[in-house]
């Protein structure tokens, strides 16, 4: 078996995790290949596709060295005999699943173009998160070759967050590989985990057999997702009953079988994993006839609808029942702070939800404005954009924080205040601020969860 590693889908996660991989094992020769020769040049330059703290640093230590990118997909299959899979597996939007279902159209494509040009064996890894059981259809084709090739496939999903890709990745609380039980399973799972014994702890390298692997990316993803669903149910309770969410999540927490992480009521979860994730879950339980287990996880989604509705609902009726005419600065419209990305942004659906109403929407955010102008080109009414948070709220009856950016915490409120309509109001959806400080200066403060800090 030679070294050469090739990964086909050079995206947030094919990018950052080969990266990682060339930087950490010298002795291996690592290409990366995409259909989209933007994204390849992009990798090749010093701007590379997608940002993250510390990225840059660790491409710049192996491109030309040991690591490559390349739009020439079949002369990297000819040469890599361990192959990483990680094109995109977007949500179905046509025929059966439709809304649900993984597409997995992509996938099958490469997994043809994989027989089509090899001419030797070769280990196949699943790193884009895949439905249960997709290693069963990919290791059916693959197998079908007329060449007399054999194929392992392997499930070695990612757990990295956006934001901190490169930390997760150096110090990953586990490597998953998942493998089939045969011989020839276990001897490709050997082969991966040789690759993350580089500089991954062997405790920290868990082995499972492959559906358990694939299965186990789902749900970790649907486990995250529940948690603050959870909390943001919670949070709605709390606003009747004068409880604090931050007391509760913080005393809860201490529990160590529940533990404090994850546990931040918000305006909504967002990122281009959660949903689509819980969805497929969701997918497969009814394939499976199981409607109760897909109820039970819908209502995880269902639950982060509700909280962004909600969000809405409570401006609307404390800023006397309507918003219409009025401007709204919208601070904040990345899925989390930290990151100019804004897939399935509680941003989104919010200022849909604020337009309908026939808010006037003036945007800030300190990265995300690019794609927040492409999410909301297709909606009618009337919206800026802004890069000056100042210029935002300048005659704003409001301000509603959609990202939990630090930087929101210093901005001048008091010259905020005197730029905006009076009685001028703050809704936090990320209990960001200090609240009775921003009270004092003037505005009426409805924090998620907590007593509202009104004037009225
Ligand atoms: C990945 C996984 O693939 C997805 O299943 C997981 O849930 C999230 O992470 P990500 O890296 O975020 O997706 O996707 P993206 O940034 O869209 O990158 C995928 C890349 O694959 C794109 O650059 C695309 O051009 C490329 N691609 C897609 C191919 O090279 N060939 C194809 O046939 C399809
Ligand atoms: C997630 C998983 O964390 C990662 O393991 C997986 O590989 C990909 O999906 P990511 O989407 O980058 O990573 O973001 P994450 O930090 O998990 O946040 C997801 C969303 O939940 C964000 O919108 C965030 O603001 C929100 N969130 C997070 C809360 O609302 N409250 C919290 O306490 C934590």
């Amino acid at each position: 078996m030679n070294k050469t590693i090739l990964c086909i889908g050079a995206g947030y996660v094919g990018g950052p995790t080969m990266a990682v991989i060339a930087d950490n094992c010298p002795d291996y020769k690592v290409i990366v290949v995409d259909i989209n020769a933007e994204r390849i040049a992009a990798w090749q330059s010093d701007t590379l596709p997608i940002y993250e703290p510390g990225l840059q640093e660790v491409v710049e230590r192996a491109r030309g060295r040991n690591l490559f990118f390349s739009t020439d997909i079949i002369a990297g299959i000819k040469e890599a005999d361990i192959i990483f899979v990680s094109v995109n597996t977007p949500t179905k939007t046509f025929g059966e699943g439709a809304g649900k279902a993984a597409n997995l159209q992509y996938w099958e494509k490469t997994a043809r173009d994989i027989i089509e040009h090899a001419e030797s064996d070769k280990i196949v890894i699943e790193k884009s998160t895949l439905p249960v059981r997709t290693a069963e259809a990919m290791h059916r084709i693959l197998q079908s070759n007329t060449k007399g090739l054999n194929f392992d496939i392997i499930s070695n999903p990612e757990f990295m967050a956006e934001g901190t890709a490169v930390d997760d990745l150096e110090k990953p609380g586990r490597v998953l590989i998942g493998a089939m039980e045969d011989e020839s399973g276990q001897k490709a799972l050997e082969t991966v985990a040789n690759i993350y014994r580089n500089w991954v702890p062997e405790e920290k390298i868990k082995k499972t057999n492959v559906w358990s692997s694939e299965l186990t990316k789902l749900v970790s993803n649907a486990m995250l997702a529940q948690r603050i669903s959870s909390v943001n149910s919670i949070s709605a309770l709390c606003e009747k009953t004068d409880a604090n969410i931050l007391e509760v999540s913080s005393a809860m927490g201490m529990d160590p079988r529940i533990g404090s992480k994850f546990l931040n009521a918000s305006v909504g979860f967002g990122g281009s994993c959660f949903k689509k994730d819980i969805l497929n879950l969701v997918y497969l339980c009814e394939f499976h006839g199981l409607p109760e287990v897909a109820a039970y996880w819908e209502q995880v989604v269902l639950m982060n609808d509700y909280q962004e509705e909600r969000f809405v609902r409570n401006i609307s009726n404390h800023m006397f029942n309507t918003v219409a005419g009025k401007k709204i600065a919208i601070f904040g419209f990345a899925f989390k702070a930290d990151t100019g990305d804004t897939r399935e942004s509680p941003a989104i659906h919010v200022s849909k939800l604020l337009l309908e109403e026939r808010a006037v929407l003036a945007i800030h955010d300190p990265q995300a404005l690019k794609y927040a102008k492409l999410d909301l080109a297709d909606y009618e009414g009337d919206i800026s954009y802004e890069t000056d948070p100042y210029k935002a709220a300048e005659g704003a009856h409001a301000i509603a924080i959609l990202t939990e950016w630090k930087e929101f915490r210093d901005l001048d409120f008091e010259k905020l205040y005197a730029s905006m309509e009076k009685p001028a109001f703050i809704f936090d959806g990320r209990n960001l601020l200090d609240h009775q400080k921003v009270f004092e200066i003037g505005f009426n403060v409805y924090p998620l969860g907590q007593k509202a800090l009104s004037h009225l």
